[in-house]
């Protein structure tokens, strides 16, 4: 199936509620799925995402000769082969649509004896990989880009060096590869990064007996190379990203209340609860308990009054996935939302401040795009047809927005949502937001 032959077409509707999970957390998922291939021992993962993207990386590390028993329910098991026991794969490694696949990938990869090339599909191919390649032919690898996007190809290299690196931007993604390849370097490699991103490979390196030095806010990391992660078992936690459009539909319709149970509610991840409450929203965390190495919640949302605002530009990495569903509520809040500082979004799975702009007025919304931003004035959502642009998260994130409309809406390109958030319709029906899902 191709990325535009299904579309959701959603009525208007003015309540929902109820309670619901949400599918397994992507980042944690792909990142269980790369280490435990280079732990010593086998490793068991309970609630693995089984999204397309994520099984992109499973794939991958079977044809890097890992050996991975998938129940087909979210329990893997990964019979890690420790750090210098990849093999060639016989074919280049498609990581599907996602670019946390593809960084993470070339940084673990970077220290092989054998040459690797690593693609993915047409929206993949058209993101920034320079930022990766640069700093990782720093540290000894032979990496070329095709015009500094994928396809990457690595040649067999074993002698990498550790760095002392400053991002350019706030990014887990160019961190965490960047980690990666420094288990597999001699020396230290230190990450800087101009503020805070999500954590998750820090807490899992720890938790499969890395040490890791880290500065208080953990914007600089360190690690002693080479090191090899210990096998491990871990419950993957439900995704805070997938729990988003719920919150946000909870935010604006849900006069009862809706309940989302077991999300994943670490701080590097939860921005977007940050930016609504300070916009007036209810929303509180219950049952906080630690799995493995992540925080988990019960998060409790309530139909609220929600006033626009400008969004503190340090909380925009934090919630980075989340503003197509934060633009959607800024349209039902009074007043009027700046966002800036997030020129990232240009570089996600399509340019998500064009699109959301381009969507939220074809919708009847009023959003002005700024060079990094979004202005949205709260208000009307009249209805009818937008594209997605293939893009997962503006297809959910423009399926909520059925709570203020007054028409039916259409969203075209819908075909990409089963990336990240496979069942996302089911789970919309029993929150009481019927999507009807036409080929
Ligand atoms: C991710 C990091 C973020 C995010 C992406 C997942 C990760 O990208 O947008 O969906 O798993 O590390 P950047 O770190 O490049 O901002």
């Amino acid at each position: 199936m191709t990325a535009g032959s299904q579309r959701f077409v959603v009525e208007p509707l003015r309540r929902v509620g109820g309670e619901l999970t949400v599918p397994g957390d992507k980042s944690i998922s792909h990142r269980a799925a790369m280490l435990a291939s280079v732990a010593c021992g086998d490793s068991r993962v309970r609630g693995f995402l089984r999204g397309e993207d994520c099984l992109a990386t499973v794939e991958a590390c079977r044809a890097l000769g890992v050996s991975i028993t998938d129940d087909g329910q979210g329990e893997l098991l990964i019979e890690g082969c420790g750090i210098d026991g990849l093999r060639a794969p016989s074919h280049p490694l498609d990581l599907g649509n996602s670019g946390t696949g593809l960084r993470l990938m070339a940084g673990l990869l970077a220290a092989q004896p054998f040459d690797v090339e690593l693609t993915g599909d047409e929206s993949l191919r058209s993101r920034p990989m320079a930022r990766i390649a640069e700093p990782l032919a720093a540290m000894g690898a032979e990496i070329d880009t095709t015009d500094g996007r994928a396809p990457l190809r690595l040649r067999g290299r074993s002698g990498l060096r550790g760095i002392d690196y400053t991002l350019p931007v706030a990014s887990a993604q160019l961190k965490s590869a960047l980690l990666l390849a420094g288990l597999s370097a001699r020396g230290t490699t230190t990450v800087r990064s101009p503020g805070l991103s999500r954590d998750h490979t820090e807490r899992m390196l720890c938790g499969m007996g890395i040490a890791l030095d880290e500065d208080a806010d953990a914007a600089v990391v360190s690690l002693e190379g080479p090191a090899e992660p210990r096998a491990f078992e871990i419950s993957v936690p439900g995704d805070f990203s997938s729990a988003a459009f719920f919150i946000v539909a909870g935010c604006l319709a849900a006069p009862d209340g809706m309940t989302i149970r077991n999300v994943g509610v670490n701080p590097t991840r939860t921005g977007l609860m940050t930016i609504l409450r300070m916009m007036g929203a209810r929303i509180e965390m219950a049952n906080l308990r630690t799995v493995g190495t992540e925080p988990v919640a019960d998060l409790h949302v309530s139909q609220s009054e929600l006033r626009g605002i400008e969004v503190p530009e340090a909380l925009v990495p934090l919630a980075i996935d989340e503003f197509p569903v934060l633009f959607v509520a800024a349209v039902g809040a009074t007043g009027r939302t700046v966002i800036r500082g997030a020129e990232e979004l240009r570089h996600k799975e399509c340019d998500r401040l064009a699109v959301m702009a381009e969507a939220l007025n074809a919708l009847g919304a009023r959003a002005r795009e700024l060079p990094d931003g979004l202005i949205v004035d709260g208000g009307e959502l009249t209805g009818g047809s937008a594209s997605s642009h293939g893009d997962h998260r503006v297809a959910m994130a423009l399926a909520v927005a059925a709570v203020l409309a007054e028409d039916t809406i259409v969203i075209d390109e819908t075909a990409q949502v089963t990336t990240s958030f496979p069942g996302f319709v089911d789970v919309a029906a029993q929150a009481g937001l019927p999507i009807a899902d036409q080929a």
